[in-house]
């Protein structure tokens, strides 16, 4: 690369200052995002080969994982709350000539009707973001017709004692919580400080709610504070039934 045209990229990442994800923009030159995202990345197991499938990255943010799927032949849908300018994804997206495109909407406002189905689905680092994760997860499984990836924080090694306010194992409380499905709540910005987390839980309740949501859990692991599920949609008949009695109205039965 001549060395004109790496300063020109160098100055174009210059002009986000609070990059997320480490993005290879152009052959040896990466964002410096504060994620370890390449680690994440090889966690999470993606298909190598996504050639013909639609896929939909939720919470976004800087892009790397839509611009990995982009890579591995699928056609990428990124969709965050925020404008790809406001992170690093505008960006991104310019560098490396990546035609995904890019939906200003939140998770809760998915639906077939007008955003088709995805045959991968992410939804990484966004769940304890949520007041209503359920919801979300309903939202979801409306729209994925074939896999779903979610990472998130959970409290299996990452309870927060209130006392304290330390970090503690969850085996410590009690060992039966590590395979009784609970989450923490974070009220106000009890967890690092920030106002937008609100719900993290133990592994047994990620696999339970993401069941309840009707998916099939493939494979799943704990990594330090972090949880990652791997899953496949499913079509149970009564989970559906009682999702919907739950978002209705219930007359005489
Ligand atoms: C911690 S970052 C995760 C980024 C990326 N998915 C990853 O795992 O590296 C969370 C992202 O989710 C987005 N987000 C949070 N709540 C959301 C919501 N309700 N709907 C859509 N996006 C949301 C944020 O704007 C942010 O870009």
């Amino acid at each position: 690369m001549a060395s004109q045209e790496q300063e020109t990229i160098a100055q174009k990442i210059a002009q986000f200052p609070h990059w997320y994800h480490q993005i290879e923009v152009a052959p040896g030159v990466v964002t410096p995002g504060i994620n370890a995202t390449p680690l994440v990345l090889e966690l999470l197991d993606l298909p190598e080969d996504c050639t013909g499938m639609r896929a939909l990255d939720i919470g976004a943010r800087d892009g790397f994982f839509s611009f990995e799927l982009e890579k591995r032949g699928a056609n990428v849908l990124a969709l965050d709350y925020v404008e790809p300018t406001q992170t690093g994804f505008a960006i991104a997206k310019e560098l490396l000539q990546s035609q995904v495109e890019y939906k200003v909407a939140n998770v809760y406002d998915l639906n077939p009707e007008d955003y088709g189905t995805f045959d991968i689905v992410l939804f990484l680092g966004v769940l304890y973001h949520l007041r209503n994760p359920l919801l979300a997860l309903d939202k979801i499984w409306s729209v994925c017709s074939g896999q779903l990836w979610i990472e998130s924080q959970v409290i299996d090694n990452a309870f927060l004692d209130y006392q304290s306010q330390q970090l503690h194992p969850l085996s410590v409380v009690s060992p039966n919580l590590t395979t009784t499905p609970i989450m923490q709540f974070y009220p106000q910005n009890t967890l690092n400080n920030d106002f937008t987390n609100w719900w993290a839980p133990n592994m047994a309740c990620l696999t339970a709610m993401l069941e309840d949501a009707n998916f099939v859990v493939e494979r799943s692991l704990l990594h330090g504070s972090r949880g990652i599920a791997h899953c496949r949609v499913n079509n149970d008949k009564q989970i559906n039934h009682y999702r919907n009695i739950e978002n209705s109205i219930v007359g005489d039965h």
